[in-house]
């Protein structure tokens, strides 16, 4: 088996890709993530940059990446921490500028100290900077200011850039399609998840609280060296129809459903998985009505995708198959034609049915080209992740629908002949959820 890490030669193709995009009149700069205090001299726990992590697969805070096309002394720069044995004696090893080198496959690598001297040559000459504007403001003013010193030098014959680009703009195509490695790691990633899942539900039972099967999911990500890709949502009851709860600390009662928005993070590469699930692991008739609605609008969706469909597709066909049940269901009045037309669904789901998955949960990549929703292609990962939540004070809907929040979240990449679903190792029809809550 070929081993779950992308290789030095994968990051220096990456590299040498965007430098091809941004052209031989360019200098591309990143800065790695600034560590956050948490208080005084405690921090959050640190997370790279997505597109430094991408284009370098170096983890320390304190670096920037600089990538400067055709340079014939070097293309591909870092400045990072140099080593410290004393500091890191407390804080753990640095890779230091010789291994920036060695280890990352940099041409060149130097103090992070020394950037402000270095930094203002490597400018001058180039005519476009890409940069991401607006992300980290320290960085901003100390590059405006590197600029603005390469323009004090034009009597002395200095060539300031005259153009300010995105660099989101190259690099988050890039990023949309996923390499053989990246999909491996992802298929890793939501099998860690699903295991994840399967574990909350079985030990999921009344009176428990939230945070207990909040704990199973992350005692199971940590044991496979994941961490979560954002903060599990663990909502049981009405809790559930609240779409970003997070408070996780409520009793779960007999009769309530579980929903478990939770995914792992293996090397940087996201899963996002939703299930939703009776916490006593027998549906009832009423949850198991509504609950069908959703799955049949999740195997619908999945099914719409291959090469070749419209992005907005697989929603569309969601938001049919959720209209269409809700029809027959009581929750809606009229003519299926006339609840599409008025998007009258939207009371019982408000959001979309996917977004891209990679590094980000959210990914980057464009939804629309030119306007349009773009055409689904080979090797591009997503979410097919309907719902209903059908909120406590909902007017005008039976007593007995109301505090039930119900949302089944699959990740899909797109294949030559259709597509794949990377988290089948969950159950989601609800015989199969009772089945294994049953063992
Ligand atoms: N967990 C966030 C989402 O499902 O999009
Ligand atoms: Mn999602
Ligand atoms: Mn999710």
């Amino acid at each position: 088996m070929r081993p779950l890490v992308i290789e030095q030669s994968e990051f220096a193709r990456r590299r040498r890709q965007l430098m091809r995009m941004a052209g031989t009149d360019a200098i591309l700069i990143l800065p790695a993530a600034a560590q956050r205090v948490r208080s005084n001299d405690t921090h959050f726990p640190y997370r790279q940059d997505s597109d430094f992590w991408y284009l370098t697969g170096f983890d320390e805070p304190e670096a920037v990446l600089v990538l400067v096309p055709g340079r014939a002394a070097g293309e591909t720069l870092l400045f990072c921490r140099e080593r410290d044995p004393e500091r890191e004696a407390w804080d753990g090893a640095r890779l230091g500028p010789e291994g920036a080198v060695d280890v990352l496959g940099m041409d060149d690598a130097y103090p992070w100290t020394d950037m402000d001297e270095i930094l203002p040559c490597l400018i001058e000459g180039r005519g476009r900077v890409y940069y991401h504007f607006g992300r980290d403001t320290d960085f901003d003013l100390a590059l405006i200011g590197w600029v603005k010193r390469v323009r004090s030098q034009i009597k002395q014959g200095a060539h300031p850039p005259h153009e300010f680009q995105e660099l989101g703009h190259l690099l988050h195509d890039l990023r949309l399609f996923k390499s053989p490695a990246e999909r491996r790691l992802m298929a890793e990633s939501a099998r860690i998840a699903a295991l994840a899942h399967v574990d909350a539900m079985r030990a999921a039972k009344p009176g428990m609280h939230e945070y207990e099967i909040e704990a199973e999911l992350l005692y199971r990500f940590r044991r496979h060296g994941t961490v979560p890709s954002y903060e599990p949502i663990v909502g049981s009851g009405a809790n559930a129809c609240v779409l970003h709860y997070r408070a996780n600390n409520a009793q779960m009662q007999e009769g309530d459903l579980l929903l478990i928005d939770a995914g792992a993070e293996l090397q940087g590469y996201a899963s996002d998985i939703t299930r939703t699930f009776p916490v006593n692991g027998r549906f009832s008739k009423t949850q198991r009505a509504l609950y069908d609605v959703v799955l049949a609008a999740n195997v619908a969706a999945r099914e719409v995708v291959r090469p070749g469909v419209s992005w907005i597709a697989p929603h569309e066909t969601a938001v049919e198959v959720l209209t269409d049940g809700l029809l027959r269901l009581g929750l809606l009045k009229g003519t299926l034609r006339q609840n599409l037309k008025d998007h009258s669904y939207r009371r019982f789901y408000m959001h979309k049915t996917g977004h891209w998955l990679g590094l980000d949960v959210h990914d980057v990549g464009d939804y629309r080209i030119d306007g349009e929703y773009r055409v689904l292609e080979p090797d591009m990962v997503f979410t097919i992740e309907p719902g209903l939540y059908i909120t406590p004070d909902a007017s005008g809907v039976s007593a007995k629908w109301r505090g039930i929040g119900i949302r089944i979240e699959d990740d899909v990449v797109v294949t030559r002949q259709g597509s794949k679903t990377l988290t089948d190792e969950v159950p989601r029809d609800a015989d199969a959820i009772e089945a294994l809550m049953a063992r």
